[in-house]
């Protein structure tokens, strides 16, 4: 089966998904039956492109790789997609599936927000890893996706393309969570790895997690914890029925956190941390973000770099941890591609 596909925002996650494309073109159609064609591409600072025909991946990937406009793609020729702004795209655009990949703003979760409401209008599937709106407006979002008999894909929102939502969903299914407990920033958690056992400063090693693609664009939704926050928020709106914001849970980053601090931890045979939580008692939720020094013999502790984890406290199983990547370029890119394979197993039955 053919999906056909418009991308909005093509930075770190939209080109991550692009490579993968292009790498896994021929085993995706021959053993899951999955091919894609990319008709539209809508980027606020590298341009717009709208060809119902179907846009080469290799070549955005060539000129983006140039540093060069995706305009360029048409050489020369008119381009009518360069006047048109997102909402439009989405709405002219011929996809079954819009990715919605644009910069998260935890405050507003705006414009992905209307980009999300005009895709279920139009009777397109979304797939995002954007948290604005999964943290903010989840409910509101999966009602009118549900309304419209479409997919709301939210598994790139927390721990990148490692499965958490589809793990609980089906592994995990028939489970009441107790507790969750996780590491959900990889920056600061390489960060903190890189204080420690490299012995590198603070702002060296927010500058590598920053070169290597981890951290938001602006850093501070990550050293002070609002990325996590976000994180949490969704996990306990999503799997604990919760209906909280950011605002209604604790937050504390690791900038409070000093070298000595981190190395006599060390020296004491603990680690620090940034653990987000999240549980309901009394029908309240109770979620928040802040260091913590564990014993080394927590599994949490050994989970190190840009690496996340998630210990699911389940009435049947007890404790599941699921372990993986966190950030990245190709690693959430593989979020938005395993999303549209949960469409594709829904449609192709
Ligand atoms: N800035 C985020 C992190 C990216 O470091 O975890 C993935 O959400």
């Amino acid at each position: 089966m053919e999906y056909k596909i418009g991308l909005i925002g093509c930075g770190t996650v939209g080109q991550g998904f692009l490579k993968i494309l292009e790498k896994k073109r021929g085993y995706l159609k021959e053993r899951l039956d999955f091919e894609v064609k990319i008709v539209a591409i809508n980027d606020k600072l590298k341009g717009s492109l709208l060809i119902p025909e179907g846009i080469k991946v290799e070549k955005i990937l060539q000129l983006l790789e140039q540093g060069k406009k995706i305009d360029e793609y048409l050489e020369g020729k008119p381009n009518e997609a360069r006047q048109i702004d997102p909402l439009e795209m989405i709405e002219k655009c011929d996809a079954d599936i819009i990715a919605e990949l644009t910069y998260t703003d935890i405050k507003t979760a705006e414009p992905a927000t209307n980009y999300i409401k005009k895709a279920f209008q139009t009777g397109k599937h979304v797939v995002t890893s954007n948290k604005g709106p999964a943290a903010l407006n989840y409910r509101e979002l999966k009602k009118l996706a549900q309304e419209n008999n479409l997919f709301f894909g939210i598994e790139g929102t927390v721990m990148s393309g490692t499965p958490v939502f589809s793990l609980f969903e089906n592994g995990l299914a028939g489970n009441k969570i107790k507790e969750i407990n996780g590491i959900l920033n990889g920056t600061t958690n390489f960060i903190l790895s890189k204080m420690e056992i490299e012995n590198m400063d603070y702002e060296d090693a927010l500058g590598l997690a920053q070169k290597l693609g981890y951290a938001e664009a602006d850093p501070t939704a990550d050293v002070e914890g609002y990325d996590a926050l976000a994180k949490i928020v969704i996990l306990s709106n999503v799997f604990l029925e919760g209906n909280i914001k950011p605002s209604d849970a604790k937050r504390e980053g690791i900038t409070s956190l000093s070298k000595q601090e981190i190395l006599a931890a060390k020296g004491e045979g603990y680690r620090y941390k940034l653990i987000a939580s999240t549980k309901k008692e009394n029908g309240q939720i109770q979620a928040g973000v802040s260091p913590q020094k564990l014993p080394l013999s927590d599994p949490l502790a050994g989970i190190m770099g840009a690496n996340n984890a998630l210990t699911f406290d389940l009435d049947l199983l007890g404790k599941v941890t699921i372990q993986g990547p966190g950030a990245g370029k190709i690693e959430t890119g593989y979020s938005i591609l395993t999303d549209m394979l949960t469409i594709h197993r829904h449609l192709a039955k």
